[in-house]
């Protein structure tokens, strides 16, 4: 098979061209034969390894005549570079066809029953949501929902945000280049509501916002709920919004302490935000509460009369408030990361079963 070029120095090249022929068709022979990539990597070793079929021909050289180098030596490159492209080209296909057996091997037939017995549950943020929502439907209040792609005038202007207003920075908000933007909160909705009912309206609005933030405590798409009750003049109040908030607080989280803090929203005056008192050191001070013992969970407070005038609602009395899901599920069941909830690790979901 192989021809022993230094012998036969005497050949004539054109023997010598005939015979590398002959060889490099074996070699093919054996390259196409090839079963698995192993088989092959041991074909490739013997002819181009340091020892290999290559390294000895080459050797052979030396004891040509050296007319007869250059042209064998051309003859025998021209063959290596053939061969390796085929060992190549052979490779790549029984690539192929591995890759085809493990997704053959490893096909999930998604409509079997699993094995372990599994069944789906509520994602954190559903589960806390439901439980939100259980808390308001039971007192009657309807459910409303309203468009994600928001107009300037739902979602700033009609809340008493005009144009250039500084309270426009409390909320980083994602624009179209129509002027359109993604909601930053629930609010708009009490507008689209009170707009296309008459009072008196109870409703809460669940839904996804979305705001130009992103670390440990800030997605850029969350959850709230919003909240809005409005009936005649001075029949609702502040301790009627008071004691709903701190009713729906002690059935979220049980026994805690409930406090009202002087605050500022632009739709609401007078307006709060609402804290309770730490989950995880009852009040010491620790890590999760900056050592100030509070949480802060809620912002809430009347209605302001240039909202009503928005909606052009006269003689009405009303309040709003608005909280954040995933901060409720990250204290119910803590959560140290708000982005862990949306990354779908099983290892986390899984604890929610
Ligand atoms: N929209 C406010 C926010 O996103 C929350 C809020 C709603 C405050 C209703 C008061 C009344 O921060």
């Amino acid at each position: 098979m192989i021809f022993a070029l230094g012998v036969c120095s005497s050949v004539s090249y054109f023997e010598i061209k005939k015979e590398i022929e002959v060889t490099v068709k074996e070699w093919s022979e054996k390259i196409k034969n090839c079963a698995s990539l192993e088989e092959l990597e041991a074909v490739r070793v013997e002819l181009f390894g340091k020892k290999g079929f290559f390294a000895k021909e080459f050797e052979k050289l030396k004891a040509l005549p050296k007319e007869e180098k250059p042209k064998v030596a051309k003859e025998l490159n021209l063959a290596k570079e053939q061969l390796f492209k085929e060992i190549q080209l052979k490779k790549d296909e029984l690539l192929a066809k591995e890759i085809d057996k493990k997704l053959q091997e490893e096909y999930i037939d998604v409509s079997l029953l699993n094995s372990k017995g599994y069944k789906g549950a509520l994602h954190p943020v559903m589960y806390t949501l439901d439980k939100i929502i259980e808390y308001f439907s039971a007192l009657n209040y309807s459910i409303q929902t309203g468009p994600l792609v928001e107009d300037d005038f739902y979602n700033f202007e009609a809340l008493n945000l005009p144009k250039h207003h500084p309270a426009r920075d409390m909320q980083d908000t994602f624009y179209f280049k129509d002027g359109k933007l993604l909601r930053t909160h629930t609010s708009p909705v009490q507008i689209r509501t009170m707009l296309s009912t008459k009072p008196p309206i109870r409703m809460i609005s669940p839904g996804a916002v979305f705001r130009r933030d992103y670390d440990l405590t800030h997605t850029p798409m969350f959850h709230q709920v919003e909240g809005l009750v409005v009936d005649k003049a001075k029949k609702v109040s502040f301790a009627n919004l008071k004691f709903i908030l701190e009713d729906f607080l002690h059935y979220i989280f049980g026994d805690v302490k409930v406090r009202f803090r002087p605050s500022f929203f632009p739709f609401t005056e007078p307006s709060a935000e609402v804290d309770i008192s730490c989950l995880f050191c009852e009040g010491k001070g620790c890590r999760v509460c900056s050592q100030t013992g509070w949480l802060e969970v809620l912002g809430c407070g009347m209605v302001d009369p240039n909202v009503f005038e928005a909606v052009e609602y006269e003689d009405v009395s009303g309040y709003a408030f608005g909280l954040g899901v995933e901060r409720f599920a990250m204290l119910l069941h803590h959560i140290g990361d708000l982005r862990s909830l949306f990354e779908g690790d099983l290892r986390l979901l899984e604890q929610f079963r």
